[in-house]
């Protein structure tokens, strides 16, 4: 897979690829990911990339030309399966989406910067607009990452175990179990005796009742 990230602030971007799955993915060849500075495809002297909303109002706007020539320079390298842009108003993020998403080719991600992009950005030329969550960034960037990083694990052969991307909250519909590790007693504090019987079938039982429990609780509209 290749991700193009298109950006203001590519160094905000950098470090979540250059460390631990995501740099492994990187690393054996299962995915591309470009960053690209919207600076460089300004089409003027100053290098601007935002002006002045039409019509007034407070808050600059990214500019159609420099979007443009970005997306069309990679699109006539490659052909693309989504332009993505990242916006709070757009679909909120979800493990579905994340899977389907893991299953294309080629994708680019906008990040939006100041009040937003031209609107005629949004109607020529993205094809998916992802929020991460009611609540305004700064920008797209800490987004596009997150919508990265939740892509990127779901390729087979990112993940050393297989299934510990079919075990994670979500991958169902429901949260995950409790875990624990050694030491089996600390301070008094016991691990589920279940847990240390060596019997596969009532651990696999109990993890599966604590999966709902955790689930009706916590988040019951994922049972809806
Ligand atoms: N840009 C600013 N806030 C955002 C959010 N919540 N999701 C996606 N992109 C954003």
């Amino acid at each position: 897979m290749r991700i193009d990230i298109i950006t203001v602030l590519p160094e905000l971007l950098r470090s979540p690829f250059e460390a631990s799955i995501l740099k492994r993915a990187i690393d054996k060849g299962i995915v591309q990911v470009h960053l690209h500075n919207l600076r460089d495809y300004s089409t003027n002297k100053q290098k601007n990339v935002d002006d002045y909303q039409f019509g007034g109002g407070a808050g600059m706007v990214m500019m159609i030309e420099p979007i443009d020539a970005c997306i069309t320079k990679l699109k006539s390298e490659r052909e693309y399966d989504e332009v993505i842009y990242m916006t709070p108003d757009g679909d909120t993020l979800n493990q579905k989406m994340a899977n389907r998403m893991s299953l294309l080719e080629n994708i680019i991600i906008l990040c939006g910067h100041y009040k937003g992009v031209d609107q005629r950005v949004r109607d020529q030329f993205i094809t998916k607009e992802i929020s991460i969550g009611d609540f305004v960034l700064s920008g797209g960037e800490l987004a596009a990452a997150v919508v990265a990083d939740s892509i990127i694990r779901l390729i087979p052969g990112v993940l050393s175990n297989e299934t510990s991307a079919l075990t994670d909250s979500f991958q169902d519909n429901l949260l995950s179990p409790p875990i624990y590790t050694r030491p089996a007693e600390y301070k008094g504090w016991k691990v589920p005796d279940v847990l240390l019987s060596g019997n596969f079938a009532h651990i696999d039982k109990w993890r599966e009742d604590m999966a709902m429990e955790h689930t009706k609780t916590r988040r019951p509209d994922l049972l809806e």
